[in-house]
């Protein structure tokens, strides 16, 4: 019995100490990372629809894609998951609506963050990120997008 409430003790520890470092890593103030978009044309906004979307070559489609998928890992992923498959912090983004309604709903938030009473649940990236890399993280996420 003593070794068994020891037991137990010990698995509630290691699951606190576990929860803590989670939220520790999913909130804590890590520095954005600037976006390298050489390869890309490179636009000019702010653009309320994706500009590689329509593009005809599928080089820069898939270019675009490559370089949202790094930048979306360093900057995202640690509040919106890996692979954009949420943990339940922030909302899943698989699950924009694709095209032009989802760009809107992403270009708003990705530049303005979300910010009430004086609390960021999520960080403004207007001004670290080149309007290119904005709409290159929206490219990977249409490129995993799920329907609901
Ligand atoms: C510190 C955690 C955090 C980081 C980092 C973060 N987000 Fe968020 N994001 C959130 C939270 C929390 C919400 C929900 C905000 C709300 O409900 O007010 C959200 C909401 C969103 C939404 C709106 C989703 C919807 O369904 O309405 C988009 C789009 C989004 N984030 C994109 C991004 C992108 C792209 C990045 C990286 C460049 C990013 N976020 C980085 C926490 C984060």
């Amino acid at each position: 019995m003593r070794s068994l409430l020891s037991k137990s003790a010990l698995v509630l520890l290691t699951a606190s100490a576990l929860g803590a470092a989670g939220l520790a890593f999913a909130h804590g103030d890590v520095v954005p990372q600037a976006v390298n978009t050489d390869g890309l044309p490179q636009v000019k906004g702010p653009l309320e629809e994706n500009p590689y979307r329509a593009n005809k070559d599928k080089k820069v489609v898939a270019k675009a894609v490559e370089i949202g998928s790094s930048a979306y890992n360093q900057n995202c992923a640690r509040c919106h998951g890996l692979g954009a498959v949420s943990g339940g912090i922030a909302p899943d983004l698989r699950m924009l609506p694709a095209g032009v309604d989802g760009d809107e709903i992403f270009s708003q938030r990705i530049r303005h963050g979300s910010v009430r009473n004086g609390v960021t649940y999520m960080p403004p990236f207007e001004g670290t990120f080149s309007e290119s890399a904005i709409w290159a993280i929206r490219s990977y996420l249409d490129s995993v997008h799920v329907d609901e």
